[in-house]
């Protein structure tokens, strides 16, 4: 055999050696497994070429090649997805770069506020999310602080994921019009884009202080509509999607546990149908943005 295919060989079970010692944790166990099971095989074909005396054709130098190539785009996919599944640990939200120029935006948005806004306001948000998160799932705090970090949760939380939408909502290049199916949907639910229009920036004219004007999609009657939120934090986080509820109004409990909500609360986790909560699960996360 060839000396340098003979060194090629061994350089090829060297970097699987060292790809079966560099698989960690960032994977399931089985998918580590199957991983494993494959480079070994893999190896083992390349000892046996190695092994044996015959000639050694370009062809099957480019089939081990390829079978490599396919083993280590299988760990980094998987990891891809690994990593997606387990989200982003808690405390470890990131500012979302602006995807434009600061001064993209004008002469609609000042460069000014658009460095203020981001920089400022924004990193302020996530900033106290993470404190807030970090406090809420992994410290754990006292009942009597709760109200306390769900509160600094749902303002920093919200101003999060708002401020996320606002900036991916905007470009320098607009259409000006509505496009695609979108303009469909509009023109079916609300007449015209006109129409939308008004509707829109009557929403936002109508927000009293500080909040914000909507157009959403409602997967419950499924179309879209406007709705303004004032503030944005009163014990609710935009862009979430509820997949388990408990009603504490004190018409849901009071004609039969009078003040006691903590029976009705205790009581209430006897009769939960998981399999639907699964399920919404299930559906809901078929629906994932960008992680920030
Ligand atoms: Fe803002």
């Amino acid at each position: 055999m060839d000396n340098t295919v003979h060194q090629y060989l061994n350089d090829l079970m060297d970097w699987g050696n060292d790809i079966s010692r560099g698989l960690d944790e960032s994977l399931s166990q089985d998918k580590n497994e199957q991983i494993l099971e494959r480079l070994r095989s893999w190896q083992s074909t390349i000892l046996h070429l190695k092994e044996s005396e015959q000639f050694i054709s370009q062809h099957d130098l480019t089939a081990i090649n390829a079978e490599g190539e396919r083993i280590l785009f299988d760990i980094k996919h998987s990891k891809q997805i690994n990593n997606r599944n387990k989200g982003i640990p808690y405390g470890q939200r990131k500012l979302p770069a602006l995807p434009y120029a600061y001064n993209a935006l004008e002469p609609y948005i000042s460069e000014e506020i658009m460095r203020l806004h981001h920089d400022k306001h924004h990193q302020g948000y996530v900033d106290g999310l993470n404190k807030a998160e970090k406090e809420l799932y992994i410290k754990k705090p006292d009942a009597k602080f709760m109200k306390y970090w769900l509160r600094e949760q749902a303002f920093h939380g919200s101003g999060h994921q708002l401020h996320t939408i606002f900036w991916f909502n905007m470009t320098p290049n607009s259409t000006k019009r509505p496009e695609g199916e979108l303009s469909q949907k509009l023109n079916n639910d609300f007449g015209t884009w006109e129409q939308f229009k008004s509707l829109f920036t009557k929403t936002a004219t109508s927000v009293e202080g500080d909040g914000w004007a909507l157009l959403y999609w409602n997967p419950r009657n499924g179309k879209l509509g406007v709705q303004s939120f004032e503030k944005h934090q009163f014990f609710q986080i935009a862009d979430i999607i509820p997949l388990l509820v408990l009603d504490m109004w004190e018409h849901a409990y009071y004609l039969q546990y009078k003040t006691d909500k903590k029976a009705y609360i205790e009581n209430w986790w006897n009769v939960v149908n998981w399999n639907n909560v699964n399920n919404r699960y299930k559906k809901a996360k078929s629906l994932m943005w960008n992680l920030f």
